[in-house]
């Protein structure tokens, strides 16, 4: 048996003009989703997706991936994970050399879906980690992160960047801007994120931006002054000491990068009445800065605050369902056991 987790991510800055092929940082969060592989003696893969409203739900099928039986799942996690452990068993077998290995496969995930937060990202990530090493090959991190995004982009329908792949292979920062994907140096930063309990729905959001992109030059200027963020904060991150506390004027200059990029971002619409409450609300607490992280419209916003009081804040926001810290994960994908 082998166990593999992998964290999620936060946008430090980026998200949208990535699209438009302007760099993005986004940076791992120590919380993570964790699959089990153990190989079988047949080429079935059992997936077992464990969840806290639930005993559990097991989906059972033979031979190649995309056998998966149409089954009505009841949750979303349960959605995902089969979708996505279906593709991350096909990525695996391909690395194995093994196109008739079978697996029972359990998933379990700390991170809200769909938030903001790539939930997806992580399920593929520890997937493709946890079957290549049960089947004993283990895969370098760059061709892990790439399998990884090859099954994120199939499951998305070509809708995936490789941001969130890269990062929760790699753990830490790390620079995005097209193909070219690097881990950064980057302090320990200290994350609080506020998530409304839903989800933005991310192909309408980046169709949106693209709408007024065509319209409007002044909407194409603001995306590549999301650009000229991103390479503010980048700078700002390499005169840092990587792996320490930062110090309070850092982290108040990051914070007002991060401030100009949710305001760039609800100038293109992407934010929402519930991300704006809780904007507000963490830097009335104090923080450094806010923004929303993903594609916007609901789900996530982080904030840099190393005290408790925005996590404080956050909870009694209204429009907030689950307000947590979340430091760095310095550590990409890793085998626990
Ligand atoms: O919501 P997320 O974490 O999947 O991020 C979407 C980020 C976008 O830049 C809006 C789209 C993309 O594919 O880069």
């Amino acid at each position: 048996m082998t166990v593999c987790e992998a964290p999620g991510k936060v946008y430090l800055f980026g998200e949208h003009a990535v699209v438009y092929g302007e760099p993005a940082v986004p940076a791992a969060i120590e919380r993570r989703a964790t699959v089990t592989a153990e190989p079988r003696s047949d080429d079935h893969v059992r997936v077992e997706a464990e969840d806290l409203s639930l005993d559990g739900f097991t989906v059972e099928y033979s031979g190649g991936t995309g056998n998966r039986p149409d089954v009505d799942v009841p949750t979303p996690l349960v959605e995902a994970a089969m979708g996505y452990v279906d593709a991350a068993v096909r990525e695996a077998r391909a690395a194995a050399d093994a196109p008739d290995a079978g697996f029972d496969i359990t998933v379990e995930s700390e991170i809200p879906l769909g938030a903001g937060l790539g939930s997806s990202a992580a399920v593929v990530v520890a997937g493709i980690d946890a079957a290549t090493r049960a089947l004993g090959v283990q895969l370098d991190r760059r061709e892990l992160a790439d399998r990884a995004y090859r099954a994120e982009f199939e499951v998305q329908d070509g809708q995936a960047s490789r941001a969130d792949t890269f990062c929760s292979t790699m753990g830490g920062a790390v620079r995005v801007e097209g193909d070219d994907c690097e881990p950064i140096e980057a302090p320990n930063l200290p994350f609080v994120v506020g998530f409304d309990g839903g989800a933005g729905d991310t192909g309408e959001l980046v169709a949106g931006v693209g709408e007024l992109r065509e319209e409007y030059g002044f909407a194409a200027d603001t995306v590549e002054s999301i650009g000229d963020i991103v390479r503010t904060g980048e700078e700002l991150l390499s005169d840092s000491a990587p792996g320490a506390d930062p110090q309070r004027e850092l982290l108040a200059e990051l914070g007002e990068l991060m401030d100009f990029n949710h305001g760039l971002l609800s100038a293109l619409g992407v934010s929402a009445r519930s991300l704006d409450s809780m904007v507000w609300a963490a830097r009335d607490a104090g923080a450094h800065g806010a923004k929303l992280t993903g594609a916007g419209g609901g789900g996530c916003i982080v904030a840099l605050d190393a005290s408790d009081a925005t996590e404080t804040a956050l909870s009694f926001t209204q429009g907030c369902d689950e307000a947590f810290r979340a430091e760095l994960a310095t550590e990409g994908v890793r085998v626990v056991e």
